[in-house]
């Protein structure tokens, strides 16, 4: 049984992190997709609407899981038994720091990443750019899933009201 982690931020899950998680149920048996607690950088979505959205996302694939973690992914991988991470890569510029972070975790424990390119259609996304986006009207359906969009909709229409 190998059971890896996706890692993120999730805020908000895209299309590109499903295609990621999608193909990574593929290859492995059991996949946990973990959402970062960042205290230090407040999201646009709160964790539990993240995990919400990363569970509907993913019901229909049945040999993937959601949680939280907070500190570092090792000890994450070392409490789950998780024996690989995966990231997906969209672009040599994610190379370089995906990189070291593999080498660094890689020399904590014995954990080893496992990459996977992004599909060519994703790899100009990101959930940053995703926001930007939304947030000044423009369409982002396609990029992610429809009923994150409506989420997201809302999320700015408030921030309007507010
Ligand atoms: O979606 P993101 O924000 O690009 O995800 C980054 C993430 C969560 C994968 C990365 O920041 C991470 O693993 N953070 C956990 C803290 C940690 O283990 N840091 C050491 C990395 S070498």
């Amino acid at each position: 049984m190998t059971k890896v982690v996706c890692p993120g931020s999730f805020d908000p899950v895209t299309n590109g992190h499903l295609d990621i998680v999608e193909r990574s149920a593929r290859l492995f048996d059991e996949v946990v997709v973990a959402v970062l607690v960042n205290e230090s950088k407040q999201g646009l979505f709160t964790i539990e609407e993240r995990l919400e959205l990363l569970s509907e996302a993913t019901k229909h694939l049945p040999n993937v899981s959601t949680a939280s973690f907070k500190g570092l992914l090792v000890d994450f991988c070392t409490a789950n038994g998780v024996d690989a991470i995966v990231k997906g890569l969209r672009a040599v510029t994610d190379f370089d720091y995906e990189l070291q972070m593999a080498q660094m975790n890689g020399s904590l424990t014995e954990v080893d990443t496992v990459f996977i390119p992004t599909s060519p259609e994703y790899s100009f996304l990101a959930s940053s750019l995703v926001k930007e986006v939304a947030k000044h009207g423009g369409d982002v359906s396609g990029l992610i899933p429809d009923f994150v969009n409506t989420e997201l909709t809302k999320k700015y229409e408030l921030t309007k009201d507010a």
